[in-house]
């Protein structure tokens, strides 16, 4: 059970397995039902709502306000009357914004400096439009240990409410035309997007093919992650996605697909970048892990993030260290970088220590964009006849 909303909005204690069983009798409503709704913090439909609204004696609209769920209808009414429900509930809201005073780096390099403690305190002594670019890879709230030992099993209630501050900070910090990328599960985007949504301009969700967990009974194989693309105003300063090579049998490689006559209309440069990456794998063995049992990001995602969204010297933000790939990634790329982690960081300043062989990996990886094949896959495909952007522009010529 994550939420208690429900429950609270029709006077029940959710401690008290009897009330809810009482409830449960009165309403007509079978007690796993009311638990559901209780735990996932769904207002009932149909038939349940109208029994559990008799039984309780709250409105429907009331009960959705005491559980936060606001259609646009209630919006549109709390608008109408946004004086009289900002004098209602100004104390409860207006926070002073804490500012704190810069501390100094842990870490420090010729173009990034890395903060170590909580990612808000240190937002709170950044200046407002300061950054280009901001990554984050927040703790996904799936009861994993950090070496920071942050509690990484919050209610979901607490857990969003948590990315909202530092989401909204991020926002704070972005520079006008800025980017921002989220990365998170689907189910944990969905709430942030709609946080986000009023707030900065939204670009893209990117589908990121990688399996995260195993295969669940009665549910489909969770094999995406979520990556949200916001930019701060009308549009982002910077905008320039690599071209991709066509996709090929990674054995023989053939074409996946009959391109038929339009093998002259391919961009030899590559093809466009979609909204579902499926090359990205994930750093799972532990030999190329820089920091045991981290769920450290791979440096291909960084380099393709970075170079999009961002221009050398730009500076580039990620609140979430974890094992630096980021900053790592930046630093090769020749941007400004800040990082903030909370727990131990010798591990990112371990991999900066090595930085020349992820910089010759990076190397690598740019190698394969921006032509529609690979030199590998050339290679193969001329020793086996294939088509190839020349061997199509040849035969053209010759036809004409
Ligand atoms: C999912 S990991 C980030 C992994 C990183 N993207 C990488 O590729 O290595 C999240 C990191 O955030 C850190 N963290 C959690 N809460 C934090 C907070 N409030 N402030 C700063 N760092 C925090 C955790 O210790 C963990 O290392």
């Amino acid at each position: 059970m994550s939420y208690s909303e429900f429950f609270k909005a029709l006077g029940i204690s959710a401690a008290d397995r009897f009330a809810v069983k009482r409830f449960a009798d009165a309403s007509g409503v079978p007690v796993e039902r009311l638990w559901h709704y209780n735990g996932s913090n769904a207002v009932p439909s149909g038939c349940d709502l109208d029994k559990v609204c008799s039984a309780s004696g709250v409105s429907p609209i009331e009960l959705m306000l005491k559980m936060g769920v606001l259609d646009r209808r209630i919006i549109k009414a709390l608008k109408s009357k946004a004086e009289d429900v900002f004098a209602l509930i100004q104390d409860d809201v207006e926070r002073p914004r804490g500012r704190t005073e810069p501390q100094p780096a842990v870490f420090q390099t010729k173009l990034g400096r890395l903060y170590q403690g909580d990612c808000l305190a240190v937002m709170q002594s950044m200046g407002s439009d300061t950054v280009d670019l901001i990554f984050a890879d927040p703790p996904f709230n799936l009861k994993k240990l950090y070496p920071s030992g942050v509690d990484d099993d919050l209610k979901e209630a607490r857990y969003l409410e948590w990315c909202e501050n530092w989401a909204a900070e991020c926002a704070r910090l972005l520079k006008p035309g800025g980017s921002l990328f989220f990365w998170n599960l689907p189910k944990w985007n969905t709430h942030i997007s709609a946080y986000l949504n009023g707030r900065l301009t939204f670009r893209h969700w990117i589908g990121v093919d990688i399996k995260y967990s195993l295969p669940i009974p009665g549910r489909l194989y969770p094999s995406h992650y979520s990556l949200l693309y916001y930019c701060k105003g009308q549009k982002p300063n910077t905008f320039h996605p690599d071209r991709l090579p066509m996709e090929v049998c990674p054995a023989c490689r053939a074409d996946l697909r009959d391109y038929g006559g339009y093998k002259d209309k391919m961009n030899p440069l590559g093809v466009n970048m979609t909204d579902v990456w499926m090359d990205i794998a994930p750093v799972r063995h532990s030999k190329y892990k820089k920091r045991k049992g981290s769920n450290e990001l791979s440096v291909k995602l960084l380099d393709r993030i970075i170079q999009m969204a961002s221009e050398e010297g730009d500076v580039v933000f990620d609140p979430f260290g974890g094992s630096g790939t980021t900053y790592m990634v930046a630093e090769i790329k020749k941007r400004r970088w800040i990082g903030i982690e909370l727990g131990p960081v010798d591990d990112i300043e371990r991999r900066f220590r090595e930085i020349d062989s992820e910089a010759d990996y990076i190397e690598k990886i740019r190698r394969n964009y921006n032509s529609l094949f690979t030199e590998e896959t050339l290679g193969i495909r001329r020793q086996l006849g294939l088509w190839t952007c020349e061997s199509v522009r040849k035969t053209n010529r010759g036809a004409h």
